[in-house]
């Protein structure tokens, strides 16, 4: 058995009753007790009896059935959704090691199944067409909408007729640029239905990125809106797509029908500039076709997205997710790890944009069959209480967010949050990156009233659905730590040689076996996928991760250890930045590191060298920072430039980011050896130019 095996056994013995109490209250008053590692926080006896999960023997049952019998565990699972035809005698295939020959994972192949139909049929057909599935809220208070299942299916059925009709065929690529409008899910949903391959572009990419998206997975359809407020700002959404479409074309990747949603609550219709021939009005059209559509039945094999993610080199990567272990994956790892209740209202603030909004908005709560709230605007406004305004006025139970939200509303101050009852909360969620212990406490403490166990999943687009995170009602907590496995799921810690290393320690964190909802390629290039995932460590696929566990098992996510940062839990590749720099004429030469930010997690530091004889200035840095906001989007504008006469490099050329890391984050008497520098004078020019 491995060390966290191991561990769970001796936590069947942990004390029961007043002693956890009392640790807990030590908590809440705020005493720091021992070590981080030390601080166990434990889910009350009332809600550990009413889980799903009440313990950790419990968990320890179902994750060993799941290692020893992953064939009988899964299907036990997937027996609960519709198949049209079950799968064939092999549950799973893989290959994870490349010294074997190529990557490849298959589940449940050949069985033939819709997830849309498992996400809105089979709860209407069972009779719970009337449960709500979307409370949607708009940008400004007091406007709202709902959706039942019965009515959501509608829907779904009318924009799947509609594609059909514009010749969209099982297998298509369409892209999806819209704000968190219920139309984006429900597009989603209406590709599915049909077989096509949606690929959500988050409406906060720039023109270029959302053009060479459209070039990589040429789709025959674009549906966006107009333009949609968020918080103050109107954002011209159907301009941006206007010059991407423009851009493809030019690159021959024309697109024939622009569907475009009049969101008349930003901008009139009139006011939109329009192509004929290829824009159409989603009002205009969609309401018209018939709210039946039949099922386009596929493999479990079969594609059911792409999404665009960064990785350490230039090129965004088209992460393929397939249908049946997907479905299977999300809609498990959704229930356990909120123990979701039918009762439960659920809000996930991310936007459908991301991974996070696909398994855990659309697709996980949806084969649930859960009511889900859908809000198309910022957390803060028009002030920073708009969060539990909301939760109080759909009495949301379910609440998962990011920390770089909890840390910003954090420094608003208690009193936004305790104007609001929040006394439907009972399980809080955290995702996108670390959570750091005191941002941890103030949502437990404040935002859940010590009540509410948060269950820090931690995952990635690759990995489909949640690999390591609490079960809130198994698990004494340890606030920053996502704990354990979700069932199925081998994390391992590896050193720099990939040798696994048991017990205390900290590496890089790999992944053993498949598991059902992991992507299967990069659209259109496998190779890369060999490369990127499964070379570094022969053997396992690599997270890009650094990980460490603790003498009782529980797994601390470091950050990543490659070339990616994570602002405000998005992942953006350095190289991409720095190609948005240098594409500025006045820019030589660009480096692009992480540093720690207090709200963001991660900001952006850009090192900057211009070319000969400009000189700097204000004007200057603000427009290579337009430059990055115009090629990728605003949310990978760089928070500092730091103007560089040269760039550390070593003698073969290679620029030394762990020297400028420390530069960026001042740690200046931690530079180490700079000897092997071709030049170790630019470091001391790129100090003394710090403030400039
Ligand atoms: O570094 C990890 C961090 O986010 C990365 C994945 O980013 P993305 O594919 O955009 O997906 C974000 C939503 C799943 C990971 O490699 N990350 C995500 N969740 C956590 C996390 N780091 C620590 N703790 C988490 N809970």
């Amino acid at each position: 058995t491995s060390d966290h095996l191991r561990h769970v056994d001796s936590m069947s013995i942990l004390p029961s009753g007043a002693g956890r109490i009392s640790k807990l209250n030590a908590l809440i008053l705020g005493d720091s007790l021992a070590s981080e590692e030390d601080d166990l926080i434990f889910p009350s006896p009332s809600f550990s009896s009413q889980a799903l999960v009440p313990s950790p023997q419990k968990y320890m049952e179902m994750y060993s059935r799941s290692i020893k019998d992953p064939a009988g565990f899964w299907s036990d699972i997937a027996s609960d959704f519709y198949w049209k035809t079950r799968w064939g005698p092999q549950v799973y295939s893989e290959n994870l090691d490349i010294r074997k020959g190529n990557i490849k994972i298959e589940w449940f192949k050949g069985g033939i199944t819709n997830i849309c139909y498992n996400c809105l049929d089979r709860h209407v057909e069972s009779g719970n067409g009337d449960k709500v599935a979307f409370f949607w809220e708009g940008n400004e208070p007091g406007f709202d909408a709902m959706l039942t299942y019965s009515q959501l299916l509608s829907r779904v059925c009318q924009l799947a007729n509609y594609l059909k009709d514009v010749g969209i065929c099982k297998g298509d690529a369409v892209i999806i640029y819209l704000p968190m409008l219920m139309e984006l899910p429900i597009a989603m949903l209406a590709c599915s239905r049909i077989g096509a391959v949606h690929s959500v572009v988050f409406a906060g990419f720039s023109a270029e990125s959302l053009a060479q998206r459209i070039m990589d997975c040429k789709p025959k359809v674009v549906i966006t809106c107009n333009a949609v407020q968020r918080g103050s700002k109107i954002i011209y959404l159907k301009d941006i797509v206007d010059a991407a479409l423009t851009e493809s074309a030019e690159n021959g990747v024309a697109v024939d029908v622009c569907l475009t949603y009049a969101n008349e609550l930003a901008m009139k219709k009139e006011s939109t500039k329009w192509k004929e021939g290829r824009d159409i009005w989603w009002q205009d059209v969609v309401p018209n076709h018939p709210s039946a559509c039949d099922i386009e039945w596929v493999d479990a094999e079969d594609p059911l997205f792409l999404l665009y993610t960064s990785g350490s080199t230039g090129k965004p990567k088209g992460v393929l997710h397939t249908t049946g272990g997907y479905m299977v994956y999300t809609a498990t790892t959704f229930k356990y790890a909120f123990d979701y209740k039918p009762s439960d209202v659920y809000w996930c603030t991310a936007d459908c944009g991301w991974i996070t909004g696909h398994s855990y908005v659309t697709y996980g709560p949806l084969l649930n069959g859960a009511t889900v709230v859908v809000f198309e605007g910022a957390p803060n406004y028009p002030n920073a209480g708009r969060c539990w305004e909301i939760v109080d006025k759909f009495k949301v139970s379910i609440f998962y967010t990011a920390p770089t939200l909890v840390r910003s509303l954090m420094r608003e101050g208690d009193q936004h949050v305790k104007r609001y009852s929040r006394k439907s909360l009972r399980v809080l969620g955290s995702v996108g990156e670390p959570i750091n212990p005191s941002a941890w406490r103030w949502f437990f403490n404040v935002v859940g009233d010590s009540r509410c166990p948060i269950s820090d999943t931690w995952w990635q687009t690759e990995t489909g659905g949640f690999l390591i995170t609490p079960l809130p009602g198994a698990w004494p907590q340890k606030p920053g730590s996502a704990t354990f496995p979700f069932f199925g799921v081998q994390p391992v810690i590896v050193d720099e040689k990939g040798v696994e290393i048991e017990g205390e320690c900290s590496g890089y964190l790999c992944v053993k076996a498949s598991w059902p909802g992991a992507f299967r390629t990069l659209y259109g290039d496998h190779e890369r996928y060999e490369t990127t995932y499964f070379s570094a460590f022969p053997g396992y696929y690599f997270s890009g991760d650094g990980c460490s566990r603790d003498k009782d098992g529980y797994h601390w996510l470091t950050g990543r250890v490659d070339d990616v940062i994570n602002v405000s839990g998005h992942r953006i590749g350095t190289a991409e930045v720095e190609s948005a720099l240098v594409s500025h004429p006045q820019c030589a030469e660009a480096a692009v590191v992480g540093v720690e930010h207090e709200v963001k997690g991660q900001g952006i530091y850009a090192f900057v060298s211009l070319v000969e004889g400009v000189p700097y200035s204000e004007e200057l840095r603000k427009s290579l920072i337009t430059t990055v906001r115009n090629q990728i989007g605003a949310f990978a504008a760089p928070d500092k430039i730091h103007w560089a006469p040269g760039l550390p490099k070593t003698r073969s050329g290679k620029i030394m980011r762990r020297i400028l890391r420390k530069i960026a984050s001042r740690q200046l008497n931690e530079l180490g050896d700079t000897s092997t520098l071709a030049d170790p004078s630019v470091v001391d020019q790129l100090i003394a130019l710090s403030d400039a």
